[in-house]
């Protein structure tokens, strides 16, 4: 699948998840492996979402590895402006590089794109569904800090909206994972997540307190309730504010708990928790810059796979 498109976390092989991840180590020890491996190669930035750190991490990955970066630019000075639809867009900018990453509102746009594009294509988030390169980074965190196997997992927030949730939690099927999801009832997991989880044989069990299970946790995974996927803001009144971690909390986690966010974070992680060991999320973000430059040299054929 990583020959093709990244597009869905669901169709990771375990052994496509080592090989990223692997390569990625052996990058962030030793940059110079990669440096000028892609000269003169151009990746585009196609955002039709707000984006800081994959937009950004992507192009330092892509100019780390030698290349350039071209950026389509905010939808409202595109052309997607004037009415032109994914499916032009997309075929016209494959022309001006050598790859694609994509950030789109609608589920399934990503897929869609494929449809259009010879060349490499990265989903980068496609609304409420995926999000897998954020989900290479996170695993990779995991791995540096609670390692793959033997792992019990918390994921806490916004589960129903999330995208890296969706992606985590299908790659983690991958591993010896327990996953307990945590979440008002409103924002549970949608029911095809949890039917691919079942199908999968993944152990999986939901809750709605952190507190039943905090005390298990290897790694906590807190996410944003994604406010603007709600429908009405009402019903995003109703469970703001609720999820929200801080020291006093923690006291009862076990010591060396990991607590990571993709990030950005409004206000479910209060800031005294940065200053604490279980704190990685600001790791966890500088690591989409080796785990995209790995994920970008096996796409582009780099690494003579
Ligand atoms: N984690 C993540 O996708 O962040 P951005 O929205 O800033 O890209």
């Amino acid at each position: 699948m990583l020959q093709d498109h990244l597009i869905s976390a669901a169709h990771l092989s375990r052994d496509d998840i080592e090989a990223v991840l692997d390569h990625a180590a052996a990058v962030d020890a030793d940059p110079d492996l990669v440096r000028g491996r892609h000269d003169g190669r151009v990746l585009a930035l196609c955002f039709f979402e707000p984006s800081t750190r994959t937009k950004m991490s992507f192009e330092s990955a892509m100019k780390r590895l030698g290349g350039e970066t071209i950026d389509m630019g905010a939808v409202d000075s595109s052309s997607v402006k004037k009415g032109e639809s994914l499916a032009d867009t997309v075929r016209v900018i494959e022309g001006y590089a050598d790859a694609l990453v994509l950030r789109h509102p609608s589920e399934g746009s990503a897929k869609l794109a494929t449809e259009f594009v010879d060349v490499p294509l990265v989903n980068a988030g496609d609304g409420a569904g995926q999000h897998p390169s954020q989900t290479l980074l996170d695993l990779y965190t995991i791995r540096e800090n609670a390692g793959l196997d033997d792992l019990t997992i918390g994921i806490m927030g916004d589960l129903k909206y999330g995208r890296t949730v969706h992606s985590l939690a299908h790659a983690l099927t991958n591993f010896d994972a327990r996953q307990h999801f945590i979440s008002p009832e409103s924002l549970r997991l949608p029911r095809n997540v949890r039917y691919d989880l079942h199908e999968a044989g993944a152990q999986v069990r939901e809750h709605t307190d952190i507190e039943a299970v905090l005390s298990e946790l290897d790694v906590l995974y807190v996410t944003r309730i994604q406010r603007e996927r709600f429908p009405e803001e009402r019903e995003y009144r109703e469970v703001a504010g609720e999820y929200r971690i801080d020291t006093d909390t923690l006291a009862a986690a076990p010591d060396d708990l990991t607590v990571m966010h993709p990030l950005p974070r409004v206000d479910e992680i209060a800031p005294d928790v940065d200053e604490t060991t279980h704190a990685k999320y600001f790791e966890q973000a500088h690591n989409g810059v080796p785990v995209r430059m790995a994920l970008l040299d096996i796409l582009l054929g780099g690494d003579d796979r």
